[in-house]
């Protein structure tokens, strides 16, 4: 449980970040000064012994809590035998075995396959370039809000923040954007929305009528609950509908599940929950349990249609990441880790709601599914406030969208857990306003 005894940073934090400032690149986005020295399920202590309860899991990473035995047994039996050899030119045995354990996960229709990365936006750049190989046609769309990562063709799929372009361009040509799924509650009388025609009316009457024919359009990329962009959740009749868009003129539905899939939501993948079934899958993130892996995932003739040479890496799919990723499946299975999500998440959603009542004039919505929660505020400085307060008495939260606080802890969360973290974040919305 949370334990902080020393200012934030304490001294060893204090030197650590200021070596590090003196070194590291002046781009990295870091939030606030926590130094994490060792974690352990859902607890992380800081270089100077400060306890926190991490409802970030590593931005949404440590699926199956910080250092599971389970995992670190099997990253240490696989870092004896072989650390690496590269699967693209040869062939590991772990790395098949990796591929179909996932394989088997996918709600893609007929036989899989998948390539095996080292990131999520590696995997997005792979997916990219398969969509593109495998129809023949130039051009892709995305959502604004949307994050896919920060390669020049995963930045520029992603539209969450202007910033992220920022000095960047030109940026990958044929990329298109349109709005998201709107979900928005009203924020004098409470009142949820879902617009599903804003999506549709764009595509068909906008973008396919004046920039590009839809017979252009190699894919459709999507996260079935946008993450960075503000943890939210579209109808599942919206997702139904791009389906339906797609088939129609022969694009390929994308859905990149690097920060939903893996269990966060309670379903393996997120998009299990509208029952539409994607081309192209993309995993990264929670897949490994810290380890650098990600994966995409197609329908077995779209990967068949490329051949050997046009695609390839030499660390994806190593031995270690893939020991860690077959260790973090099976713990996901045999400790229920759906059900908990889903347990966990039903549990905090509704004690945050609560706190929305309490306080309807500084937070403005609770959304999400399973353990991807999001807590927006009335302004961008109140979640802020609520971050670096949360911080201080040893809750791990973070920002996203505009002033939304995401709630993302590892899917091993109890429920003592969450009960201390609801404790903590009700006293430290209840002294944002102030
Ligand atoms: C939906 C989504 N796609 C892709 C990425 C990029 O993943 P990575 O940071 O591993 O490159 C992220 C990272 O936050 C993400 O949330």
């Amino acid at each position: 449980m949370p334990d902080v005894r020393t200012e934030l940073p304490g001294p060893a934090g204090r030197a650590i970040i200021d070596a590090d400032a003196a070194v590291t690149s002046g781009s990295l986005p870091r939030a606030y000064p926590l130094v994490p020295r060792r974690a352990y399920g859902s607890v992380v202590e800081d270089a100077d012994g400060n306890l926190f309860l991490d409802c970030n899991a590593g931005i949404a990473v440590t699926s199956t809590g910080h250092c599971h035995p389970a995992v670190v047994a099997a990253v240490t039996a696989q870092a004896t035998e072989l650390l690496h050899y590269s699967a693209s030119d040869f062939y590991l045995p772990i790395y098949s075995r990796m591929c179909s354990a996932l394989a088997a996960t996918a709600p893609i229709d007929g036989p899989v396959r998948a390539f095996l990365t080292n990131s999520g936006a590696e995997a997005v750049e792979g997916a990219m370039k398969l969509a593109r190989y495998a129809t023949g046609r130039p051009y892709v769309i995305s959502f604004f809000g949307a994050f896919h990562g920060r390669t020049y063709g995963a930045m520029t799929l992603t539209a969450s923040k202007a910033k992220y372009h920022k000095g960047f361009g030109p940026l990958v040509p044929g990329v298109l954007h349109a709005p998201y799924a709107f979900n928005r509650v009203d924020p004098d009388t409470g009142a949820r929305s879902h617009d599903e025609e804003e999506t549709f009316d764009y595509l068909e009457n906008t973008l396919f009528r004046y920039q590009v024919p839809p017979s252009e359009v190699a894919a459709i990329f999507v996260e079935p609950v946008q993450g960075e962009g503000g943890y939210i959740v579209p109808h599942a009749a919206w997702l139904a509908r791009l389906r339906s868009l797609c088939d129609k003129y022969g694009i390929l539905l994308v859905a990149d599940e690097v920060q939903s899939g893996m269990g966060r939501t309670g379903r393996m993948w997120a998009i299990e929950y509208s029952g539409v079934r994607p081309d192209i899958l993309i995993s990264a993130k929670g897949i490994a349990s810290g380890l650098p892996l990600g994966a995409f995932m197609a329908r077995a003739p779209l990967m068949e249609k490329w051949g050997a040479g046009a695609h390839g890496s030499t660390y994806g799919g190593s031995p270690v990441p893939c020991a860690a990723g077959l260790a973090t499946l099976s713990v996901i299975e045999s400790e229920g880790l759906l059900a908990n999500a889903t347990e966990q998440g039903e549990f905090l959603m509704s004690g945050l709601r609560e706190i929305w009542a309490e306080h309807p004039k500084t937070v403005t919505d609770v959304r999400g599914v399973g353990l991807m929660i999001g807590v927006e505020f009335r302004s961008a400085e109140l979640a802020e406030r609520v971050q670096l307060r949360a911080f201080e008495r040893g809750l791990l939260v973070l920002e996203c969208g505009e002033s939304t606080i995401r709630v993302s802890p590892p899917l091993v969360f109890t429920r003592e857990q969450a009960t201390t973290a609801l404790r903590i974040f009700a006293e430290v919305v209840n002294s944002a306003g102030t």
